[in-house]
């Protein structure tokens, strides 16, 4: 089992936005239930507190929420902040808006407009107890102006309310949109092996001709979007016998072998699997293994 000491440095460092952060990072998704929307099995908020600890105990000076993500028994920014704060200077939280989930009573409706983004923000801001956000997200449904949603964080970054502006769920379309009206540090989009968009190779190559981050999400849990994916599993669990590893971990050593720019956040609300997750930062795949795990994304 790859496990022990292992740290997130182990992976490599990025520089995103203007600050170093390990590659190996933490989704914050899974900390208020298993579904982390209110969907799925609500979680114990202290239990969840003691993983952020741990992430951070453990080198993650990257982590990944996001207002939205709350349920019953949490919320995973009070989560963070309870956890963490004061915040270590060196940790850099990553937020994102756009879904349009009610953050009082958690039903979901419109996806918010570039007007009332400023809103969003602000509960992230306050939710967090910061009076900056380094980078915060649009999180497009694929339907929607980019560009004017893009162009009303860049208008909020320049109030000093966030420093930098990122992208979720786009093409390379949209990114280049985006890039007209701003610049975009990082693009969080689904990419597993057997669960990755059909333009991911050209999303991947853009962003590192950019110098973005591309920040995957979605790697262990795949389609299923929640425990273990289905699609590669003989693949995946006959490379993790072979290293003495899990096929969660084999599947963030591919995402860490995509490119220096790649970044995994990898979600959980349960420290044995986060530490598991975090060893994954020094597992190197060979080549053969490396080109099994992407034939499967294009299938
Ligand atoms: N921009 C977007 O639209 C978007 C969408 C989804 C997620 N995200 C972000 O990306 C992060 C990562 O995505 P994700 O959390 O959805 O999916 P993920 O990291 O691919 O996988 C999380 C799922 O895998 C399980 N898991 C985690 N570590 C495991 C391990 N070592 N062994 C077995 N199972 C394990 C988790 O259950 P346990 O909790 O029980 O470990 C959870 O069900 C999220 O936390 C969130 O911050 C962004």
């Amino acid at each position: 089992m790859i496990s022990g000491t292992t740290t997130a440095s182990a992976a490599g460092t990025w520089t995103l936005g203007d600050r170093s952060v390990n590659r190996l990072g933490f989704g914050a998704m899974r900390l208020t239930g298993t579904g982390g929307m209110g969907r799925g099995d609500d979680r114990d908020p202290e239990q969840s507190a003691a993983v952020v600890r741990r992430a951070v105990e453990l080198g993650v000076n990257h982590i990944d929420t996001a207002g939205f993500y709350f349920s019953a028994t949490g919320r995973a920014n009070a989560i963070i902040r309870a956890a963490l704060a004061p915040y270590p200077d060196d940790l850099t939280i990553v937020t994102k808006v756009g879904p349009g989930r009610d953050l009082g009573t958690g039903d979901w409706g419109d996806w918010v407009r570039p007007e009332e983004l400023r809103a969003h923000v602000e509960h992230n801001l306050e939710t967090l107890g910061l009076e900056t956000l380094q980078v915060v997200n649009y999180r497009s449904n694929g339907r929607d102006d980019v560009a004017a949603a893009v162009a009303a964080l860049a208008s909020l970054r320049d109030e000093g309310l966030l420093r930098h502006v990122g992208l979720s769920n786009v093409g390379v379309g949209s990114l280049a949109a985006a890039r007209e009206v701003t610049e975009i540090v990082c693009v969080q989009n689904r990419h597993a092996p057997g669960y990755e968009r059909s333009d991911a190779g050209d999303l991947l190559a853009v962003c590192r001709e950019h110098g973005i981050a591309f920040v995957p999400f979605f790697t262990i849990a795949g389609q299923s979007r929640e425990g273990a994916a289905a699609e590669g599993y003989d693949v995946v669990e006959s490379i993790a016998a072979a290293y003495d590893a899990t096929p969660a971990q084999v599947r963030i050593a591919w995402t860490l072998s995509l490119g220096e720019h790649v970044l995994a956040i990898p979600g959980t609300g349960d420290v044995g699997h986060l530490e598991q997750n975090i060893a994954a930062a020094s597992l190197r795949l060979a080549d053969d293994d490396l080109s099994a795990l992407a034939a499967l994304t294009s299938e």
